[in-house]
C-alpha cells in the first residue's frame, strides 16, 4: 500500500497541461506503466470497453492536434493515448459479450440469468454513452497514475469525432472516440488549483 500523501501528492500534481515539453520522451516502461493503470480500470459487468491507441507518430500528433482544436498539448506531448470506446462488441449477444461472461466461470444457468440481465440492461440504455463513461474510468486511473511518477496529461474532450476516426482509420460501428489523452513533461509550472471546498461537494447522512 502507498502512503496517502503520496497519493494525493499525485492528485496536486496532476492538472491539464496546457503545454507539454516536446524535446522530452517518456521511457516505454513508465508509458506501459500509465497503460497498465488504465488496463486494470474497473468497467460495468467487466466489459473492459475501451482499446487504447498510443500515437506516436509526429505527423499524426499534428492531424490529431488539428482535429481538437488546435490545441497545442497534441503536438508537444510525447505520446497521445486516444481511448475508443467499444460499441458493436457490446450488442448483448455479441462474440465477445459470450466470450466475457464465460471467464466468468459461473454454472450455466448463472451465466445465462447474468446474460439475460446483461440483455435488459441495455435494452434501456445508450450503449454508446454507457461505453464513453467507462472509458472515463480509464483515462482518470491513467492520469492518476502518470501523476505518481511525474508525468503530465491533459485529458481533451473537444475533439471531432469524425475527423479522429478517419485520422486514426476507425470503423464507427465498431468504437466510438471516448477521449483524447496527451502525456508528456510540462512546459510551464502549472497554474493554481481551484476547487470547491469539501464542505461545498460533500453531504453525510
Ligand atoms: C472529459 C474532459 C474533457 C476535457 N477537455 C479538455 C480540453 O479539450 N482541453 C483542455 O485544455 N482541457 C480539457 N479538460 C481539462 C479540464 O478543463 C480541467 O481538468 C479542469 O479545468 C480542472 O483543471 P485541472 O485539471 O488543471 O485541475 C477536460 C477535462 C475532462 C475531464
Amino acid at each position: 500500500m502507498i502512503m496517502k500523501n503520496a497519493l494525493l501528492d499525485a492528485f496536486y500534481f496532476r492538472h491539464a497541461c496546457k503545454l507539454f515539453d516536446d524535446s522530452r520522451k517518456i521511457p516505454q516502461s513508465d508509458l506501459d506503466f500509465i497503460l497498465e493503470a488504465g488496463r486494470l480500470s474497473p468497467s460495468s459487468m467487466g466489459l473492459e470497453h475501451w482499446k487504447f491507441i498510443v500515437v506516436q507518430s509526429p505527423q499524426l500528433k499534428v492531424k490529431l492536434r488539428h482535429a481538437c482544436s488546435d490545441q497545442p498539448q497534441i503536438s508537444s506531448s510525447s505520446d497521445v493515448i486516444v481511448i475508443l470506446a467499444k460499441i458493436s462488441d457490446l450488442q448483448p449477444d455479441s462474440a465477445y459479450v459470450i466470450a466475457q461472461f464465460s471467464r466468468l466461470n459461473l454454472p450455466p444457468d448463472k451465466t445465462e440469468e447474468f446474460h439475460q440481465f446483461y440483455r435488459e440492461f441495455v435494452q434501456n440504455r445508450d450503449l454508446t454513452d454507457w461505453s464513453v463513461a467507462q472509458c472515463h474510468i480509464a483515462a482518470a486511473n491513467m492520469m492518476t497514475a502518470a501523476a505518481a511518477i511525474g508525468i503530465d496529461s491533459c485529458p481533451i474532450g473537444a475533439f471531432g469525432t469524425d475527423q479522429v476516426r478517419h485520422i486514426l482509420q476507425i470503423d464507427h460501428n465498431q468504437y466510438e472516440v471516448a477521449l483524447v489523452l496527451p502525456i508528456g513533461y510540462r512546459k510551464h509550472p502549472q497554474p493554481a488549483k481551484h476547487r470547491l471546498a469539501f464542505s461545498d461537494l460533500i453531504e453525510f447522512r
